[in-house]
């Protein structure tokens, strides 16, 4: 069964451009890796998205975390540690496809990222809507 790829939308957005053209850049990302996944490609090339995907998803987090530090944002601990969480998951999954190579896995990796990345903005990064609309970013 093909899994179907991320559909951007717009009510997406939070309203402060880095972090909005971040998503935009995962949603991107992720449907690439789960074409090469289609694609079957080779074990390099999909470790390729794979690596590149978890430095994106370091290097976002890491970004949202500081405007929210920056904004005093209420629920900063709660949401760094849904942040942290997903990493540990991500991380354990990529071990177990460098182990196994198993596309299964992979195939789970890419919903798992799909399922949590979507529940994820719609949830609670666009909390953050409020506080940049607040700080007038
Ligand atoms: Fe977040
Ligand atoms: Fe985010």
């Amino acid at each position: 069964m093909t899994e179907s790829l991320l559909q951007w939308r717009d009510e997406y957005l939070i309203g402060v451009e880095e972090l909005d053209f971040e998503h935009q850049d995962l949603f991107r990302r992720l449907n690439e890796l789960q074409q090469g996944i289609a694609a079957e490609l080779e074990k390099a090339r999909i470790d390729d998205y794979l690596d590149a995907i978890e430095m994106r998803v370091e290097a976002h987090f890491a970004l949202e975390e500081k405007f929210m530090r920056e904004t005093r944002f209420h629920r900063f601990a709660a949401h760094k540690r849904e942040h942290d969480e997903f990493l540990d998951e991500v991380r354990g999954l990529m071990d177990r496809f460098a182990e196994a190579h198993d596309p299964e896995v992979v195939g789970t990796l890419f919903r798992e990222l799909k399922r949590w990345i979507i529940h994820h903005v719609v949830e609670s990064d666009l909390e953050l809507a409020t506080v940049a609309a607040a700080v007038g970013r």
